[in-house]
């Protein structure tokens, strides 16, 4: 089969691989019929996380065809239509029973990795990592699914590939991003960051009740699909983004702030110049701008949800803001699983169409040429979708 493979920094081929077999009974093979680029692929393509290996399969937002099930997939046959959520959990451990899904004790077979980097390991994700278990991803023609009949959803007649195939990733994690703001009647939330994830975490605000978001990115069109999704925007090029917080709020700041922006902050200035020089010698994992922005915002004794993804260890944290203003910090790799169902009702009940975010629809054999426009925001690409 054909799958789009990681070859180091900044280089990624579409490439002729084995199809993948049946391995343990609760797996399942699934035929690709739509995939995607998101975020999180980008840190892999800069080389950000380590323990990548070249020739790894990408991509952990995927939706198809199952073609085969192992002996102990008991829900679901050949034919079925289903969304795969990116970790890989068992639904039987500590953590799945408390739905907390992507932290799973099973499913990474390279924990100690992790563990050294993190004290202990998340579950396992596919396309990310040999810390995280080094899975096949799904920018591919076929995956293998562990656990399938846990990490999947099927998808009834009438939905489009496009309308569902984020149930994968980013739809639950604006979700959770904002479920973890415990919203109440009249808060404003501020997202900094209007890439996918800010996008589905805006209108997830609004969806559990949020009265206004204020959404922060540089880009125009972003920006301008945020304030479709009802946001007031700042672009943080042209105004002071704590100043007009304050000035929005009558000096309060938001009740909650969500960071979708994550390690690869761009810094303007002398502290983008500190952060930068400091990743590239691996004496910063991260550049935790966004983060550091929305901890100095958010009004005393509100909560900080972080959706962007970190890696390691990081500079000029502001604990003492945290600490003094009494915050909230929640945070993690999706609990997908967890959000799979509520959220498709929700579509289903025509309360969001989540394919207003495809900018991009391309072949799989197109996605060396997608991760440089996504990457680069050419052509005012926001989400791209891959057709195996
Ligand atoms: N927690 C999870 O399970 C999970 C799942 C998916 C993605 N993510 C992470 O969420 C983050 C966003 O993903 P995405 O797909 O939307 O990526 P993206 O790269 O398309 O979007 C990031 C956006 O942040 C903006 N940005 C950069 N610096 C900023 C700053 N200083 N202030 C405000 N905005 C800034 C960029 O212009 C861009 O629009 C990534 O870190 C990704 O890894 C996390
Ligand atoms: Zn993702
Ligand atoms: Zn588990």
């Amino acid at each position: 089969m054909k799958a789009n493979c990681w070859y180091g920094k900044q280089e990624v081929r579409v490439v002729e691989v084995p199809d993948p077999k049946i391995i343990n009974r609760r797996d399942a093979v699934v035929k690709i019929t739509s995939t995607a680029i998101c975020g999180s692929d980008l840190h892999l393509y800069n080389g950000y996380v380590p323990t990548m290996e070249k020739g790894d399969i990408l991509g952990h937002e995927f939706m198809g065809e199952v073609v085969e099930t192992g002996p102990d997939v008991k829900n679901l046959t050949q034919g079925d239509r289903v969304v795969v959520a990116f970790p890989i959990s068992c639904g039987n451990c500590f953590f799945c029973q408390k739905q907390m899904y992507s932290l799973c004790d099973n499913s990474n077979p390279n924990a100690w990795m992790a563990q050294k980097l993190f004290g202990h390991s998340p579950a396992g994700l596919y396309g990310y990592t040999h810390m995280l278990g080094g899975f096949a991803g799904g920018q591919a023609e076929y995956a293998r699914v562990p656990f399938a009949d846990v990490g999947t959803i099927k998808i009834p007649d009438g939905l489009s590939d496009e309308q569902v195939l984020f149930l994968s990733d980013i739809f639950p994690t604006g979700y959770m991003a904002a479920e973890n703001c415990d919203i109440e009647p009249g808060d404003t939330v501020a997202v900094w960051g209007c890439g996918p994830v800010g996008q589905f975490a805006i209108r997830s605000a609004f969806l559990l009740g949020a009265e206004r978001v204020m959404a922060i990115d540089r880009f125009p069109e972003r920006l301008a699909m945020a304030a479709n999704g009802g946001a007031e925007t700042i672009n943080y090029e042209e105004t002071d983004v704590y100043d007009t917080l304050m000035e929005n709020t009558g000096g309060m700041g938001p009740d909650s702030c969500i960071d979708a922006v994550g390690m690869e902050a761009h810094v303007p200035g002398l502290i983008g110049a500190y952060d930068r020089a400091k990743q590239a010698v691996m004496l910063e994992s991260d550049r935790p701008h966004a983060f550091r922005q929305a901890v100095i915002a958010c009004r005393k004794g509100g909560t900080v949800s972080v959706a962007g993804v970190y890696g390691g260890f990081d500079d000029k944290i502001p604990l003492g803001s945290l600490m003094n203003k009494a915050l909230t910090i929640k945070t993690g790799q999706t609990h997908v699983q967890r959000y799979m169902r509520p959220l498709l009702e929700r579509i289903q009940n025509g309360e969001i169409d989540p394919s207003f975010v495809i900018t991009h629809r391309m072949r799989l054999e197109d996605a060396p040429s997608g991760f440089d426009t996504f990457l680069n925001k050419q052509d005012d690409c926001i989400k791209i979708v891959l057709k195996p």
